[in-house]
């Protein structure tokens, strides 16, 4: 079997690229390990940016994007408590971004894969990378039904997130990576229940961080941070529901309304970025090159950011023969995923307790929101991050 780019992942990236090829007529194969039950039914991004939701205006699958995402202007912040605002379109010249979830994005990507012709493989067992550093690259994986299969090809994306198979195939005196591990994780749950607030609030507490966000006006998304070995059958929704009151504070909490939760999970918190997110044929795209705390919103739009870099570069090369954008990729890719890396760093920064803070360190970040606070220059920095820098900027 032959195509010019597998694909390896049918999470975002790879489902993103897959699409990207198909409209540029390119023929690829998005070569998954699960079913689409399984990508479908992962509960994790909530916050698109615009360079995610212009990609899927760009590929024609934002009917239900239009219908149903949730357009904000604005999100708060809040310092034990007390809330502020912060009107990001006003700070940016109109910039937004708009609350649709990660497992809704997959669904208009799946629905749409049949008809625009992208082809998904499911279930591909042991997935191996080879020659990747040669002219000819392929890929092997065993069927479910225990049958070997080989694809040739020019190019391999490597979209298969943080635990995928791509990095690995990078020798280790190729490949730098930077990182750092939090001492704490989110713990988060979905409820029916209307949201508290309009807009999203990031909140720091004394007694740690929590996220009040949205799937829709009837489905809310909470996080709290909590500790790294903290077990789910400990947190009962009553406990989470209280937690969670007393570190959004009285006002917020008289707004919150309780519900039973029907999914509730533990996140771990890391910044990692692998260099270069190139290697031969390889190219890395979305988590199986970079991890950002989620603090920002931003791992999913990274992922979508680096796919269209890769896609335009790929339609360069098949278009005109140019090798100038797929030679650049891994430059440009992580000019962008850097400047990503610092906000989600410098944002969980400032919103979590740290186990080592003390009452310096403390101040410090109260000092820091409330110079934030009473700062439109510090206000807009946020603001222009959060809705995601311009992919030309990067
Ligand atoms: P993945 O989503 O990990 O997809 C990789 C795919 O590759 C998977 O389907 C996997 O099954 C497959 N795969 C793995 N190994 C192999 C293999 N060997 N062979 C074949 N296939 C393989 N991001 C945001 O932008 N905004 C947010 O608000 C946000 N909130 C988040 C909240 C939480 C709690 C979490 C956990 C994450 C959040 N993120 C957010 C991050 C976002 O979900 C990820 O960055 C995003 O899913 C990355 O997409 P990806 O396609 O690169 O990787
Ligand atoms: C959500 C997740 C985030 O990491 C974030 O910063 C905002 C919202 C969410 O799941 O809704």
């Amino acid at each position: 079997m032959r195509t010019k780019v597998a694909i390896i992942g049918a999470g975002p990236a790879g489902m993103f690229l897959g699409h990207m090829l198909a409209a540029a007529g390119i023929d690829a194969r998005v070569i998954e390990r699960r079913d689409r039950d399984y990508v479908e039914g992962r509960v994790r991004a909530g916050v698109l940016e615009q360079v995610t939701v212009d990609l899927m205006h760009r590929l024609g699958i934002a009917d239900r994007l239009v219908a149903e995402g949730l357009i904000h202007g604005g999100t708060n912040l809040s310092l034990d408590g007390e809330l502020f605002h912060i009107d990001m379109a006003a700070l940016t010249g109109g910039s937004t971004v708009t609350v649709y979830g990660q497992q809704e994005v997959m669904k208009d990507l799946f629905d749409a894969a049949g008809p625009r012709g992208v082809d998904i493989v499911w279930n591909a067992q042991d997935v191996a990378l080879h020659d990747v550093d040669s002219d000819s690259p392929s890929v092997t994986w065993t069927t479910q039904d225990g049958e070997p299969i080989r694809l040739d090809c020019d190019f391999i994306a490597g979209c298969d997130g943080y635990h995928g198979v791509s990095r690995a195939s990078i020798p280790a005196d190729v490949l730098k990576t930077f990182e750092r591990v939090y001492p704490f994780g989110w713990l988060g749950i979905l409820a029916d229940v209307p949201p508290a607030e309009h807009e999203l609030i990031y909140a720091n507490h004394e007694r740690g961080f929590a996220l009040a966000s949205m799937r829709s006006a009837s489905r809310s998304r909470y996080y709290i941070q909590c500790a790294l070995d903290e077990k789910i059958e400990d947190w009962p929704d009553d406990r989470f529901w209280d937690e969670l009151c007393l570190r959004l504070g009285p006002a917020t909490a008289a707004k919150v309304v309780r519900g039973p939760s029907f999914e509730k999970s533990i996140a771990p918190l890391r910044s990692f970025v692998s260099e270069p997110m190139r290697w031969g044929r390889l190219f890395l795209t979305g988590d199986a090159a970079h991890i950002v705390p989620p603090t920002g919103a931003k791992g999913m739009n990274l992922a979508v950011s680096d796919v269209t870099m890769l896609g335009e570069a790929l339609a360069e090369y098949y278009g005109s023969g140019s090798t100038a954008g797929i030679d650049g990729y891994s430059a440009r890719a992580l000019a962008r995923v850097w400047k990503a890396e610092r906000f989600s760093w410098w944002f969980t920064s400032i919103t979590h307790r740290f186990p080592e803070m003390d009452g310096f360190a403390r101040r410090l970040q109260m000092a820091e929101l409330e110079y934030i606070k009473g700062s439109p220059a510090a206000q807009k920095t946020l603001a222009e991050n959060y809705v995601g820098l311009p992919l030309e900027a990067a």
